[in-house]
């Protein structure tokens, strides 16, 4: 999961690398390179950690080259160390790439049985060596990379820049996504489109197997066969302007407070306000005879399509079999042909939710995904896609793109069960009116965070917080939970609020803060006497409902009050307290809120 680019520029192409690893930071940000060709000689800049340290290093040894590849790294093998960093090179080569060797141990072996000395603990020096191997036997560069791409198993994407070659850059991709962009007497290539808005909106992807030779006046596309071969040419819709914080310290903090305007305009999508009715776009897939579903999903996703799973049992009547994508592509799960298969993705890129889908091509399911990215992997090899009108999610740590996946699932849900005849148009009208208030209800939870900041103080010294949450909720505190480990890195762990007296129980003290997570549904007095477990044990709770703090039968450390909603739509509603209190914790701690230590956004290996 890091990014790659590369220019066949008519100018020094340095610094359009550098604005272009910018724009794929998201994918890592451990180090980061960037390799030129001037005059026949290849050079390279390279640093470690943010992309900063790299435009500091190249302004004061600077590089001209008009021909150049660049990197920002999330490390897979080795450390995270300058030496580690892209791009790799020979004196006749150099690479960048994004993925994973698999058979990094056998053709390390290989090369050093043969004498050649390697530097680096990477799997990407390997490929430098092979593509090198093949030059020193009178290969053509083009030849060179064909034969070493044999040689490579995962999944990957790597660009090629050659000594003497002034107008040549050798893509290819096996796996992992690669975007080839056309200019006015340029080429441009890269992890996505987002990455070449700023230079081109005409793109064209590679698939699989895909090994691409490019130079200023165009572009040879083969395919793994070696069969020449055409990928269509296609306007991208990904914005030129460079996301910004607007206002906000923190993207985070910005995406949390875009919510009310993207879940809004998401709903907007899928909902005939005028006529109080879920309306999705044309689907080639017929709702009424869904009898089951599988959903898979990572993280954040994977939490939104828990909530679902209740959404679709409840309302539509239909069995929902969800598990984490990691676990789902690997159990060999017998499915039904052509029952539907689900899966959300913020970035439509991770590998473990596409290799679960594969897995249900395979098994003639019908696809559909939610997805933010609409130009992604996912989403191109999907059945139905219901885009999510996040928009761009920066932060590492999803907000906007979990609320929205909430806003899609719950009108998915709304649609398969008036399809399937289990509710009426007034109770649809009743549901369609309780997702029109969330923005509303959002807008006024964001109005005021002063509590957030208080609780933060106490937050920032536990060692470890507990999130409980029952029936819909609970998978609100299993994110509450993942929200707060992931930017302030307090152990924090999600319950089931019923589960609490079959373990959990055991590690609470007054040491342990315990975020309860109680909106006022027909689940509120069995949560409220889980509370009065807590506190009897010194348990300091954070009580979080749409009822007054009396309500909570017991002492808490600290009652936030949430405007009174639809339980049908209190998940979108409290995944904004579970936002702010991880978001305030992290501040306080001064941690790295967007780019928190050791994480990525997009995460395109296993
Ligand atoms: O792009 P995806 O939605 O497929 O990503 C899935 C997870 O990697 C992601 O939700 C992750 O858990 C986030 N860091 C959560 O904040």
């Amino acid at each position: 999961m890091c990014g790659i680019v590369g220019i066949l520029g008519t100018e020094p192409v340095a610094g359009r690398l550098v604005e272009a690893l910018k724009r794929l930071e998201y994918r890592g940000y451990d180090s980061a390179g960037v390799a030129t060709v001037e005059n026949g000689s290849l050079d390279r800049r390279r640093a470690e950690g943010k992309l900063h340290n790299l435009e500091e290093r190249l302004a004061s040894e600077p590089l001209t080259g008009r021909l150049g590849i660049g990197h920002t790294r999330w490390a897979t093998h080795g450390a995270p160390t300058e030496t580690n960093a892209h791009p790799h090179m020979t004196d006749r080569v150099s690479v960048v790439h994004n993925g994973i060797i698999e058979n990094f141990k056998e053709l390390r072996a290989e090369l050093l049985a043969q004498g050649v000395t390697l530097s680096t603990d990477t799997d990407t020096e390997l490929i430098v060596h092979l593509v090198t191997r093949e030059l020193e036997q009178g290969h053509d560069p083009a030849v060179a990379v064909q034969h070493t791409l044999r040689r490579l198993e995962g999944a990957f994407a790597v660009a090629f820049i050659f000594r003497n070659y002034d107008d040549l850059m050798i893509a290819a991709r096996e796996g992992s996504p690669l975007a080839i962009g056309f200019g006015d007497g340029e080429m441009y290539l890269g992890s996505d489109a987002i990455a070449l808005a700023p230079f081109t909106d005409t793109i064209c992807y590679l698939e699989d197997g895909d090994w691409a030779v490019l130079t200023r006046n165009g572009l040879a596309i083969r395919d793994r066969n070696g069969q020449p071969v055409e990928r269509p040419v296609q306007k991208s819709v990904a914005s030129a302007l460079l996301v910004d914080k607007g206002n906000h310290r923190h993207f985070m903090a910005k995406e949390i407070h875009e919510q009310p305007e993207v879940v809004a305009h998401t709903l907007a999508n899928y909902i005939d306000f005028a006529e109080s009715r879920v309306l999705l776009p044309d689907m080639p897939i017929d709702l009424a005879s869904v009898d089951r579903i599988s959903i898979s999903a990572c993280g954040t996703a994977y939490y939104a399509g828990l909530v679902a799973k209740y959404w679709f049992e409840r309302l539509a009547r239909v069995p929902v079999e969800i598990d984490v994508a990691s676990e789902f592509r690997y159990r060999e799960i017998p499915l039904q042909p052509g029952s539907l298969a689900l899966f959300i993705s913020q970035s439509g890129e991770t590998a473990d939710t596409l290799a679960a889908m594969r897995y249900c091509q395979s098994q003639d399911q019908r696809i559909a995904s939610i997805v933010n990215v609409r130009e992604s992997s996912i989403a191109r090899e999907s059945d139905a896609v219901l885009p999510t009108l996040a928009g761009p999610e920066i932060g590492v740590a999803s907000t906007k793109a979990f609320t929205c996946q909430l806003a899609v699932l719950a009108c998915l849900a709304v649609a398969m069960a008036r399809a399937r005849g289990k509710i009426d148009g007034q109770k649809e009208a009743e549901l369609v009116s309780a997702l029109t208030e969330v923005p509303r209800h959002m807008s006024a939870i964001l109005r005021d965070e002063a509590i957030y900041d208080s609780l933060s103080h106490t937050l920032s010294k536990a060692k470890d917080v507990l999130y409980l949450g029952r029936g819909i909720n609970y998978p609100v505190a299993l994110e509450g939970a993942l929200k707060l480990k992931e930017i302030s890195y307090i152990h924090a762990e999600g319950y089931a609020a019923g589960e609490l007296k079959h373990g959990p129980i055991a590690l609470i003290d007054e040491t342990v803060p315990v975020v309860v997570v109680a909106p006022q549904d027909e689940m509120f007095e069995k949560v409220v006497s889980n509370v009065q477990e807590v506190a009897a044990r010194g348990g300091q709770v954070v009580f979080i409902s749409d009822g007054s703090q009396s309500a909570a039968g017991c002492d808490v450390m600290t009652a936030i009050q949430l405007p009174q909603t639809h339980p049908f739509t209190t998940p979108l509603i409290y995944a904004l307290p579970m936002q702010l209190i991880a978001y305030h914790t992290a501040v306080f701690m001064g941690t790295d809120v967007d780019q928190p230590r050791n994480l990525a956004k997009s995460v395109t290996v296993e």
